[in-house]
């Protein structure tokens, strides 16, 4: 079975891609067979991360009945075993306005990608194809630097995240759904209850989908200007509003000259220069995300109901 980790951010330039090629590249490196996938239509450049400047097939030829299936369209990464690419497609009318159908078969074909982790850079913003391609992970990381603009954008994206995933008990025509679309929503709780106009089994089923919702944090540049970001207040703000249980630091990359050079390189500095602070954060990184992966796992097959939290999440929030 495919574990999607997708990668989101309300800024741009806070990290993704950085941290998506370097993910994909670590758990590659371990064993896995992983495809990168590059969804950011706004900004779609993780082959340049690779020195891949005019790859031969991007997800365009796909998405455009180009190629029959998705795997057509990914490429190798030389020096890369085990790690496949899918080009991203540049910003277009196209791009901006995705036929629902088509995102649906796209979500189809990553499902039935032929790999163990598929890595989705899923690009910054609260549109709603990027609020989709973010949920469509097994495992949601957000990243954000410790910039109060990127740190608010954060919470605005998993707010928009959390209500798009509370409509998705609801159909797209249905009635309920189209006025929650138009609704400014202040509070989750305002969601619920005109979800509950709809009975109270779609009450309880969004709730249920917002309380399985549990995005993961990766706090970027930290020691940037001397700032971290205040994890425990962003926690509070989307418990209390915005009915987040949890949000789980997964780890801190350090602000580290060694990035700015491997992306001059063309190689993600997990290779590039793997004794580097940012490398070594960003092993650790892969490390916790799969040993969350493992706990999940055992929790799934030990306890059938499980409502167990991450052990990692009580430690690493400071
Ligand atoms: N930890 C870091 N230390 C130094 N520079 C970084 C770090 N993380 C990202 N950068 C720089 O920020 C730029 C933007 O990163 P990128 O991953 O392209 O952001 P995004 O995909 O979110 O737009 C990169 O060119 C890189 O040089
Ligand atoms: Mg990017």
């Amino acid at each position: 079975m495919t574990t999607i980790v997708s990668i989101g951010s309300g800024k741009g330039g806070v990290g993704k891609s950085m941290l998506s090629a370097n993910l994909a590249v670590l758990l590659a490196g371990k064993g896995y067979k992983v495809t990168l996938i590059d969804l950011d239509a706004g900004g779609a450049n993780s082959h340049i991360m690779f020195g891949v400047f005019k790859p031969e097939y991007t997800l365009a030829d796909f998405m455009l009945r180009r190629v029959d299936s998705l795997q057509d369209v990914t490429m190798e990464l030389k020096s890369f075993n085990r790690l496949r690419l899918i080009p991203g497609m540049g910003e277009s009318m196209y791009t901006a306005n995705i036929p629902a159908a088509a995102r649906e078969k796209l979500v189809r074909h990553i499902h039935k990608l032929d790999s163990d982790f598929v890595v989705i850079d899923v690009g910054a913003g609260t549109n709603l194809n990027t609020l989709d391609y973010f949920m469509l992970g097994d495992y949601n990381l957000c990243i954000s630097t410790p910039e109060p603009t990127s740190v608010l954008d954060l919470y605005r994206f998993v707010k928009l995240a959390v209500i798009r995933k509370a409509l998705s008990v609801f159909l797209a025509n249905d009635d309920i759904r189209k006025t929650i679309a138009k609704t400014n929503v202040q509070n989750i709780e305002q969601i619920f209850s005109l979800a509950g106009e709809a009975g109270q089994e779609k009450r309880e089923a969004a709730q249920q989908a917002v309380k399985n919702f549990r995005p993961l944090l990766v706090a970027n540049r930290s020691g940037d200007k001397k700032k971290k970001i205040h994890i425990l207040q962003l926690q509070q703000l989307l418990k209390k509003y915005v009915g987040v249980q949890s949000i789980t630091k997964l780890g801190e990359i350090p602000v580290d000259t060694a990035v700015e050079q491997s992306i001059g390189a063309f190689q993600p500095v997990a290779g590039y220069a793997p004794k580097s602070p940012a490398a070594k954060a960003l092993v650790e990184i892969t490390d916790n995300l799969l040993s969350l992966i493992e706990q999940h796992k055992n929790a799934d097959t030990e306890i059938s109901e499980s409502t167990a939290a991450p052990a990692v999440a009580a430690d690493s929030l400071v």
